[in-house]
């Protein structure tokens, strides 16, 4: 019996050591259990808040993003709207300049420089009445037209390269378009019409010059083509040739020893012909040391000079200029091309103060003038503007003096 109650007793205690074990590892494994489930729930919380500010902050992002992009809008149409007045001022600008701008500057004749008969009649004339002077005056020069500001603008079309000059004359209304800076043809169009309306050149007659012309400086008067020539770098002359015959009719040794470009801006025009209703004109430097803008009149006939000036109007950052009755407009701009003007004005009789002379606005252009032609018949220039063939018509004032 003992030993039955032994084995029982211990079976017991066996039984009871291994509930507590299993017991012990229960609770173990349950609060391992529940630290897991609470670790869960944490990063199950955590993860939630994460997706939810994630969310948030998508939306955020999506309504900034959406109210950029409607600010974008708006300022783009603000930058439009800026733009157009912006260019209603540039408008305005150019009007008022027209109107209120300061005066050019005008050089007064430097009666020293003056050669020949001219010099003679005057120190005559000086001894004598005024009254005298003054019809001997107007028989020299009775043009009294003195730019009052520019009217309109027209751009007829674009041939050629960004620089070349066209000019029409005034005696025949033939067009004749010089493109490029030097070269031996140049194209002859009937009317401005037919210039204008012609697909490229296509409606013009070539006419191939018996020498090569050089730079922008070419005029028509009286149905001849004066044009400078350039055999070498030593030798430049001024030629004359009949569009009619077809013919050289002469040429003329240039006025100077040494040449330089006339205008800094455009410095293949060494030297350039003006044709007015006074007769021809060369504009030239005398050297490259030498600032100024030289003037020369020459007979339209022999080609000899009669006489010169020295108009006081610099060289440099000149691109262009054009002469009426017997005074120089220098057109002035930046070697990065903004707006052109008259900035300096010559006048051969003295008769222009510097109280009625305008500094002159150009409208705003694509590039720079590499020539610009006075017609005096209709009263515009016929500039070439980065390949552009540009008119500008002239309103005109009487000079002051007469
Ligand atoms: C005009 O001259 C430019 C170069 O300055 C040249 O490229 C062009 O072909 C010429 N056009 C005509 C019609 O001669
Ligand atoms: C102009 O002439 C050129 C060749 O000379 C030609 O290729 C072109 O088609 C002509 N254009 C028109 C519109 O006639």
């Amino acid at each position: 019996m003992k030993p039955v109650i032994v084995l029982l007793v211990s079976m017991a205690w066996a039984l009871t050591r291994a509930q507590y074990y299993y017991q012990g590892l229960m609770d173990y494994l349950e609060n391992r259990m529940l630290a897991i489930e609470d670790r869960m729930e944490l990063w199950h919380e955590q993860s939630h808040r994460y997706h939810t500010e994630l969310r948030d902050f998508k939306k955020l992002a999506a309504e900034i993003m959406d109210r950029l992009g409607k600010e974008h809008v708006s300022l783009l149409q603000d930058l439009e709207g800026a733009a157009a007045r912006v260019e209603r001022m540039e408008r305005e600008m150019d009007y008022v300049e027209t109107w209120t701008s300061p005066r050019a500057c005008v050089n007064m004749v430097d009666k020293v420089v003056e050669q020949g008969a001219w010099s003679v009649d005057e120190r005559k004339e000086e001894e004598e009445e005024e009254e005298e002077w003054e019809e001997v005056h107007s028989r020299v020069s009775d043009c009294v037209d003195l730019i009052s500001s520019i009217r309109s603008v027209k751009i007829l079309k674009r041939v050629g390269g960004p620089k070349g000059m066209w000019i029409r004359d005034p005696k025949t209304s033939k067009v004749y378009a010089f493109n490029g800076t030097s070269g031996d043809t140049i194209y002859q169009f009937n009317s401005v019409l037919d210039f204008s309306r012609s697909p490229g050149v296509n409606h013009s007659r070539l006419i191939r010059l018996p020498s090569l012309w050089s730079g922008t400086g070419g005029a028509v008067y009286n149905g001849n083509l004066y044009y400078i020539k350039q055999r070498t770098d030593a030798e430049v002359q001024v030629a004359k040739y009949s569009l009619l015959s077809g013919l050289l009719m002469d040429t003329a040794m240039f006025p100077a020893d040494s040449y330089a470009p006339v205008y800094s801006l455009n410095p293949e025009t060494i030297a350039d012909l003006a044709a007015d209703d006074e007769g021809l004109w060369l504009l030239y430097a005398i050297s490259e040391s030498e600032p100024n803008i030289h003037l020369a009149k020459m007979d339209p006939e022999t080609l000899d000079i009669e006489q010169m000036w020295d108009t006081r109007c610099p060289r440099e950052n000149a691109e262009a200029a054009f002469i009426i009755c017997g005074t120089v407009y220098v057109v002035y701009n930046t070697r990065l091309a903004s707006r052109s003007r008259v900035q300096c004005v010559f006048d051969v009789n003295d008769m222009v103060v510097s109280e009625e002379a305008p500094l002159l606005y150009f409208p705003r252009r694509y590039g720079a003038h590499a020539s610009l032609k006075y017609n005096p018949e209709e009263k515009q220039l016929y500039a070439w503007d980065d390949g552009y063939q540009i008119l500008y018509r002239l309103t005109m004032k009487r000079k002051l003096l007469v």
